[in-house]
């Protein structure tokens, strides 16, 4: 997309519920762009969290910590950095919050369905929400706005990772020619 050899950011965001599988992705995407030799950072929500420990989840705590990590992803992007973000972010005018405060935001909705969520439910979180361990877990007590026109939504209920990877690396082909 670049005329000159300067790597070009864009944030790929990865939005959805927990357990839909957007760390994986976002894992499996970091170390194909690297390999690919491109300039890449990944920021998760479970890792910033345990950076910033004391943000909490409420509405409020939710908006300023996506806020913040929004601000960080768009400072990334402008020095050249392709930024893979993975939150949660349930709520619409914060996801919008950070594509306005970006060059070239990619909204990617992680979409898999509540029941199928907690099936998995691979940190257990869902069972302790259930049993009201946990209070305002999204998609139990809180709630979560599917985006309305996300560039990509993969469907990881009904396709492998792989499949997802290939329809997310497909779209983000012209954002990577040199
Ligand atoms: S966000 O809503 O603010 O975007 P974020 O992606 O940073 O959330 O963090 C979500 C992670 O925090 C989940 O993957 C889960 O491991 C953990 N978590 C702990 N409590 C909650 C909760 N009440 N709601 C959602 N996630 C929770």
């Amino acid at each position: 997309m670049s005329q000159n050899k300067k790597q070009e950011g864009f944030v790929l965001w990865l939005t959805g519920l927990s357990g839909s599988g957007k760390s994986t992705l976002a894992e499996q995407l970091h170390e194909h762009l690297e390999r690919l030799g491109k300039k890449v950072e990944r920021l998760d929500g479970d890792i910033l969290r345990g950076v910033f420990p004391n943000t909490g989840f409420s509405k409020e705590a939710r908006d300023e910590h996506i806020r913040r990590v929004g601000f960080m992803a768009s400072r990334l992007e402008h020095h050249g950095v392709i930024v893979i973000a993975s939150f949660i972010s349930p709520y619409r005018a914060a996801r919008d919050f950070v594509r306005n405060l970006c060059g070239h935001f990619i909204e990617v909705y992680v979409k898999s369905s509540l029941d199928e969520c907690q099936r998995r439910d691979v940190k257990g979180l869902y069972k302790k929400a259930l049993a009201g361990e946990i209070k305002e877990f999204t998609g139990i007590d809180d709630p979560y706005e599917e985006p309305n026109q996300p560039e990509i939504t993969v469907d990881t209920e009904h396709q492998t990772v792989e499949q997802s990877m290939t329809q997310i690396m497909d779209y983000l082909k012209p954002y990577l020619q040199d």
